[in-house]
């Protein structure tokens, strides 16, 4: 097929792309390996690059309480279709998940800025720096904010290393009371719309570069601490132990099990665990992980949470352990609008491509973004579905055919539905 669509340039759109995406990914707290989080020197380099991209593109920069950057294009006035996605990280990241779609937003706005098409509706392009939640235990915490549904709780909770995010925030030379003005008025805001690579194998296993999303999954994460009692590893008999990873590791199990009872539409996860004291000839006294629990029926996540809640405090009885339950995030499954739906659908056909639907098992900003408006997604390609790896990798072309996708999708967009 031509490299070009009516006029639309795939191979040079996915090569600016890919070029954006390497800069970008070359932002991290550490060599060797992409680690970016929320409101440290690393998000403040990353969004002076995306601000200097969409100044380069013609679009009034901003940034609001949370460090979201803003792009906009078109005067204030008119209502807007809001284009984002996020430039914060998961530990050993690759370089797409987030950042592409800010990139795409961006190449997509400096389309219609350079052709000065004056579209009924202006365009923002958002950057957001916490939706990985790789820093604090909330997250879409700068999404929430954007849609007016920012908890100020959420300001006192600290990070690892014990800094409050409303320190983070003032750290990041910002003010915490102005995190309310960084809210849309509802009437301002048509819908919101964001491109990421799909972070799965649908796509790839049914040959088609583009998906379009049907909704994204619920979420419950809990915050399990299990204590027990430091021992000698070698004179402690075993009946007389209080080990917290012994503790711990039946459930971690439990938690697996409930989850592959039901497998075609629950998934749970501990990808983060501590230990103290942590030395090899201790009995652990301190265990601390967080479950990642998700499904695509509501009903059932809140089910098997229940389980996972009443079967570990058995567990801790049964074992004479002490245990603090914490629930720190409850998304309930979201769907994209219908019409939005269709919108990225027909933009996909109209680039001789076959739209694919299908359900999104990642969050996105997109579950905070709902509370605001109505939400579309349009996912790109991704070799071996990997992702939140640093083999994360999407092809130039496919990315393309995503931006040109995406400026179709804007070509097309018809705000009397939204207004
Ligand atoms: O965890 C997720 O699904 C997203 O990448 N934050
Ligand atoms: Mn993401
Ligand atoms: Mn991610």
């Amino acid at each position: 097929m031509a490299a070009a669509i009516a006029n639309l340039d795939i191979e040079s759109l996915g090569n600016q792309a890919e070029e954006m995406v390497q800069a970008l990914g070359a932002i991290s707290a550490e060599p060797g390996r992409l680690v970016r989080l929320f409101l440290t020197p690393e998000h403040r380099r990353a969004a002076d690059l995306v601000a200097g991209w969409m100044q380069q593109s013609g679009l009034v920069v901003s940034e609001d309480a949370l460090g979201t950057v803003r792009g906009r294009l078109g005067g204030t006035g008119k209502r807007r279709l809001l284009i984002g996605s996020h430039i914060d990280t998961v530990i050993d990241a690759g370089k797409y998940d987030g950042n592409f779609g800010v990139i795409a937003g961006i190449v997509a706005a400096s389309y219609f800025a350079r052709g000065g098409r004056d579209l009924p509706f202006g365009i923002d392009v958002l950057a957001f720096g916490d939706e990985e939640g790789s820093r604090y235990a909330t997250t879409l915490s700068s999404s929430a904010a954007v849609a007016g549904v920012f908890d100020v709780n959420w300001l006192t909770q600290p990070d690892r290393d014990g800094v409050t995010l409303e320190d983070a925030i003032r750290a990041y030379g910002k003010n915490p009371d102005e995190v309310r003005a960084a809210a849309y008025r509802r009437e301002e805001a048509l819908a919101y719309v964001e491109v990421h690579i799909e972070q799965g194998p649908v796509l790839e296993t049914r040959d088609q570069p583009l998906g379009v999303v049907t909704a994204i999954v619920g979420q419950t994460y809990f915050n399990v601490e299990v204590t027990g009692e430091a021992g000698h590893a070698g004179t402690v008999p075993m009946t007389l132990r209080r080990d917290a990873l012994a503790g711990a590791a039946e459930m971690i199990q439990l938690a697996e099990n409930l989850a592959r009872e039901n497998h075609t539409d629950v998934v749970a996860t501990v990808g983060r665990l501590s230990v103290q004291p942590n030395a090899s000839n201790v009995i652990p006294a301190r265990v601390e992980f967080v479950l990642d629990l998700r499904s695509t029926s509501d009903s059932k996540r809140h089910a098997i949470a229940e389980q996972f809640c009443s079967g570990i405090r058995a567990i801790a009885e049964r074992r004479h352990l002490g245990l603090n339950l914490a629930q720190t995030r409850n998304a309930e499954t979201t769907l994209c609008d219908p019409r939005l739906q269709e919108g990225f659908a027909s933009a996909v056909r109209s680039l001789e491509r076959e739209p694919v639907l299908l359900g999104s098992g990642a969050g996105h900003d997109g579950q905070a973004m709902a509370r605001l408006c109505p939400i579309g997604m349009l996912f790109v390609r991704c070799r071996g579905g990997i992702s939140h790896n640093p083999m994360e990798y999407t092809s130039p072309r496919d990315m393309g055919f995503a931006i040109a996708a995406l400026i179709r999708f804007i070509e097309r967009f018809d705000v009397e539905a939204f207004g």
